[in-house]
């Protein structure tokens, strides 16, 4: 059977996707450094699949241990590759940190795969990779512009080296997977979600302010040119992303791509303002929530929304879940919390 390594399994959007490996029959290795995640997780997962994934807790910036790593695990089908840092503002404030932890661990594991007679490599990549994009939706030819954050620097740094990698390397593949705004977690509430502190997204921080854990949601500026006025985002269930995962690799393994780098917007198509987001929380969960309007949050894009139409056609994966459907999933999961 295909063993597939998870880097960052234990993570939010990892989680989701080794439940639907394990679904899909895949055995799954993970490597955690537990900087932003828990080994709870691994109960979650138990509970959901009712298999443990292996687990190995180092940090991919320990050059030796990740070569260590490759020596013992000779028989990996893929990778996913989800470790990375993924705060905006800390970005900016300590850029090194982010350089370290999203360039050279890819490079790292690059270097390990690259050894192989053949490889096939999923990369989180982000639509923060366009910027403030001058078309809607965002199809994936649009123009990478100028990185807004040292953050987005890293995903397109990340796709230029795999790019070159595959260019250089014809048996290495590579589908990056450009991520709108994931949000939900996964229907039984055994996995979601574990923001740090104070979260720094809008879904966890409207969720803990109905929960009380926070007393009011500050909305980032009202006079944009939008539909209300508030920044508009494309909002995606996190399973409907986890599963795109597994379809992106199948196509890596059944040898089904064109090219051996492809990259494929993940998104719902549908654009939502934050006052929408609002508005669903307030449907789904039967409360109202306490926030007020503040000024604009420096670096935010006004909008961006995905188009869906090559994931869609060429992966024939399509988002199933509204924004009501991953609203109530953040909401029952928050309330384990
Ligand atoms: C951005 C990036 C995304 C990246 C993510 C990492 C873009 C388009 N998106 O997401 O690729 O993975 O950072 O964190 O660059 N908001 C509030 N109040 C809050 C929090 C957020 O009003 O307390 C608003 C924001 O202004 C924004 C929306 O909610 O309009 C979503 O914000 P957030 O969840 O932080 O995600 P993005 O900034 O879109």
């Amino acid at each position: 059977m295909s063993k597939i390594l998870v880097t960052g399994g234990l993570g939010y959007i990892g989680s989701h996707t080794v439940v639907a490996l394990q679904e899909a029959g895949f055995k799954v290795v993970i490597i955690d450094n537990l900087s932003n995640a828990s080994t709870k997780v691994l109960d979650g997962i138990l509970a959901i699949s009712g298999e443990l994934p292996e687990f190995e807790n180092f940090d991919l910036r320990n050059k030796l241990k990740t070569q260590e790593f490759f020596k013992k695990y000779d028989d990996l089908s893929g990778v996913i590759h989800f470790a990375a840092s993924k705060a905006v503002g800390e970005s900016v404030g300590n850029p090194l940190l982010y350089y370290e932890n999203n360039v050279s661990t890819l490079i790292y594991v690059l270097q390990e795969l690259n050894k192989k007679d053949n490889a096939n490599f999923i990369f989180s990549s982000s639509c923060t990779v366009y910027g403030q994009a001058d078309k809607m939706p965002i199809t994936e030819e649009a123009p990478i512009k100028a990185a807004e954050s040292p953050y987005g620097n890293t995903k397109q740094i990340g796709e230029a080296i795999l790019k070159d990698t595959c260019k250089a390397n014809q048996n290495f593949n590579t589908i990056a997977l450009r991520y709108f705004n994931p949000i939900g977690a996964h229907k039984s509430a055994q996995i979601g979600e574990l923001p740090i502190g104070v979260p720094q997204n809008l879904v966890p921080y409207i969720t803990q302010t109905g929960a009380g854990v926070r007393e009011q949601l500050s909305v980032f500026g009202d006079n944009y040119p939008t539909k209300d006025g508030t920044c508009v985002r494309d909002y995606i269930h996190v399973v409907d992303i986890a599963k795109a995962h597994v379809i992106a690799l199948k196509r890596l393994l059944n040898k089904k791509y064109k090219e051996n780098f492809e990259v494929f917007n993940l998104g719902t198509g549908t654009p939502s303002s934050v006052l929408e987001v609002i508005q669903s929380f307030e449907r789904v969960s039967n409360k109202k929530l306490n926030y007020k309007i503040v000024d604009k949050r420096d670096g935010d894009v006004i909008s961006a929304y995905a188009d869906t139409n090559k994931a869609n056609a060429v992966l024939g994966w399509k988002a199933k879940s509204t924004l009501d459907d991953a609203m109530e999933s953040a909401w029952k999961w928050q309330q384990t919390l």
